[in-house]
């Protein structure tokens, strides 16, 4: 297995798990629709035509912004929480509530989110109400729901301990931290997805912005979490 990261702009990412010749993409970035930033250009070390399945960790533009442009090039089916439709379908989402002061912060020093220009609706092919097993699509691995950030956030554990977890653990600052999200729809979703995450193994956090983090850098944020809010 490889994982390849892709970087858009300075602190977010989104990820391709190549295994067996075949392509996961796990997000698609901001998005891409305008001059100097398609998918083929940024994913410029990515063998497209092996894109065999994008999996959406949340509906939010930073995450999902590209989706409409991954699709097209790949032709791949889009797994994702049917609460992505929303931003699938019209570009709306939300994502504004402050779960602690570095939310708060984070709150203050960001733009409203304008809906993004869905050039038009993308369907969920394979749509997660619970756990997924990826095996069946040739990924050593499986989706699980992890809840908190938003309602529809799910994280992707390969069998290996690699997880991808969107943005349920990140540095939102890009400033070599590693905290729970900072941004909460639910706060004790958000609590039981950090123990879902450790019980299923977690050994290191792909993360939308940030990291990767080390099992003990998410040990240390949930700690913080559950205990303090931090
Ligand atoms: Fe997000």
């Amino acid at each position: 297995m490889e994982i390849k990261t892709v970087s858009v702009g300075p602190i977010t990412n989104f990820y391709a798990v190549v295994e067996n010749g075949k392509t996961m993409l796990i997000d698609t970035g901001c998005y891409l629709n305008q001059p100097g930033w398609t998918l083929k250009t940024i994913m410029s070390g990515i063998d497209l035509s092996t894109v065999s399945l994008i999996v959406l960790t949340h509906g939010h533009m930073d995450h999902a912004g590209g989706i409409h442009h991954a699709k097209t090039i790949t032709g791949a089916p889009v797994m994702a929480h049917p609460g992505c439709e929303t931003f699938l379908n019209s570009g709306k989402f939300t994502w504004y509530i402050p779960r602690n002061e570095l939310g708060q912060a984070f709150y203050d020093n960001i733009a409203a989110p304008a809906p993004v220009d869905v050039p038009e609706p993308v369907a969920i092919d394979i749509p997660v109400t619970e756990e997924t097993d990826l095996h069946p699509y040739g990924f050593s691995g499986k989706v699980i729901l992890t809840p908190g950030h938003t309602l529809d956030a799910i994280s992707v554990v390969m069998d290996s301990g690699e997880c991808f977890v969107g943005d349920t653990v990140l540095d939102p600052f890009g400033e070599g931290i590693c905290t729970f999200a900072v941004l909460s729809l639910d706060n004790e979703a958000l609590k039981e997805s950090g123990q879902k995450l450790l019980d299923a193994g977690l050994k290191c956090a792909y993360s939308g912005h940030g990291g990767p983090f080390t099992r003990a850098q998410v040990e240390e944020a949930f700690f913080n979490l559950k205990d303090h809010n931090g």
